[in-house]
């Protein structure tokens, strides 16, 4: 296995432009998907690799691996067969896609149970930071594929009738304001059931080009509609939070505009904001404020409490060349800020690589910083003044 996994390292990879492949055929996908879905696997493999031991051994990573051995193998048994039934390879792909459902929850659950038993040093947690963004990013771009195979060719339904323009799960006419309000509507309901109120939505849109027209992207309407929904129930607690009981909440306001580079969606809250010195924290996996919600399954969607929401947005934005970033007013409020690349020919896929640099980056011994850390200043300030 360890043979395979160096030979099939090479990548090759997707963009928006053309959106989908409108004339694709199932043969060219499946010649493109056996050969790119080893290479994607692979490369988180042997990066899993690189975690420390211990984490390794937890019941949970060494179950995340298994499922990604056990689809490696069954992806290469297409390697030289080229009149394989259509069926049986779209079956496999489902079965894959099925097999790692679980693959965020399940590695958050490893890494929760080495903390718990080995504790933190803050190189062991850079280190899992940078896998984990790496890891769910490397799933992302997987199950991006894995969807476009099974959306266009899994049924006897090509056209998704809610969506009759979209090509598997791009839509070339994504409305954006369209996903903003979804996205506020769903996020609304769960504030609603925790606090019995919300606050309302301000949403307005400015189209840089065509004034009249309303925003629209070549882009993946789930993957919009998972960040601004991220972004809303964010808002939408800390203005709770902030507000009590008061019957009365400052609203949220929603900003779309388009420019020729940038499609840029805004949300705003009223919500108290977070001090600067915290902000980055907020990105770790599994920072999280909120109490952690009960894993019975029957209970209905938290509003918050895993820490997930805002780094896996953020890789969400990445994956297509955006960004995610926040800005607060400590006292006040919060700015949460998607990036999306206005132009799809611009919207490449942003792939972690399985290479030296990466390899270092876990094996190198940090060094001290080489700025000076303000509460190790000399107490005596004489010293100073002979410079
Ligand atoms: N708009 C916001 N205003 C104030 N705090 C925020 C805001 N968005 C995020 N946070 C803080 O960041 C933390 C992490 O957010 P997130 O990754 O979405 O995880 P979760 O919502 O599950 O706690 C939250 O628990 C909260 O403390
Ligand atoms: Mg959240």
């Amino acid at each position: 296995l360890q043979l395979i996994l160096i030979i099939v390292l090479l990548f090759c990879s997707v963009s928006l432009h053309p959106p989908g492949s409108e004339n694709a055929c199932e043969k060219t996908s499946f010649t493109f998907l056996r050969q790119e879905l080893p290479v994607r696997l692979a490369n988180i493999m042997k990066e899993i690799n690189l975690l420390p031991d211990n984490l390794l051994r937890t019941p949970s990573v060494r179950l995340v691996q298994s499922w990604y051995m056990q689809s490696l193998q069954e992806i290469l048994e297409f390697k030289d067969k080229n009149d394989v039934p259509s069926c049986s390879f779209t079956d496999a792909v489902i079965k894959i896609r099925n097999r790692h459902n679980d693959v965020i929850p399940t590695m958050a659950q490893g890494v929760v149970e080495y903390k718990e038993t080995y504790g933190t040093d803050p190189v062991v947690s850079q280190n899992v930071q940078y896998f984990l963004d790496r890891f769910y990013m490397s799933r992302i771009s997987i199950r991006m594929l894995l969807n476009q195979h099974t959306l266009l060719f899994g049924g006897k339904v090509k056209v998704n009738p809610a969506h009759p323009k979209q090509i598997g799960s791009i839509d070339p006419h994504c409305r954006v304001s369209d996903v903003v309000r979804d996205a506020y509507e769903n996020a609304r309901n769960l504030c609603d059931r925790y606090y019995m109120n919300s606050p309302e939505l301000i949403l307005e849109e400015f189209n840089v080009k065509e004034k009249e027209k309303p925003v629209t992207v070549v882009y993946v309407p789930s993957h919009l509609y998972h960040m601004v929904f991220e972004l809303f129930k964010n808002a939408m607690r800390a203005t709770m939070e902030l507000y009590g009981d008061a019957m009365e909440y400052p609203a949220i306001h929603a900003q779309v505009a388009l420019g020729t580079e940038d499609l840029t969606v805004k949300v705003s809250d009223r919500g108290g904001g977070v001090p600067l010195r915290k902000i980055d924290r907020l990105f770790t996996y599994t920072y999280s404020t909120a109490p952690r919600p009960s894993i019975d399954r029957s209970h209905a969607a938290p509003l918050a409490g895993y820490g997930y929401g805002l780094p896996i947005s953020r890789l969400y934005a990445r994956y297509f060349q955006g960004d995610l970033k926040l800005y607060s007013l400590e006292g006040y409020g919060t700015d949460a800020v998607i990036y999306i690349r206005a132009l799809s020919t611009e919207s490449i896929e942003r792939l972690p690589v399985y290479n030296k640099s990466a390899w270092k980056h876990y094996k190198t011994m940090h060094e001290a910083d080489d700025w000076c850390v303000p509460s190790k200043e000399p107490k005596d300030m004489t010293t100073f003044r002979s410079f």
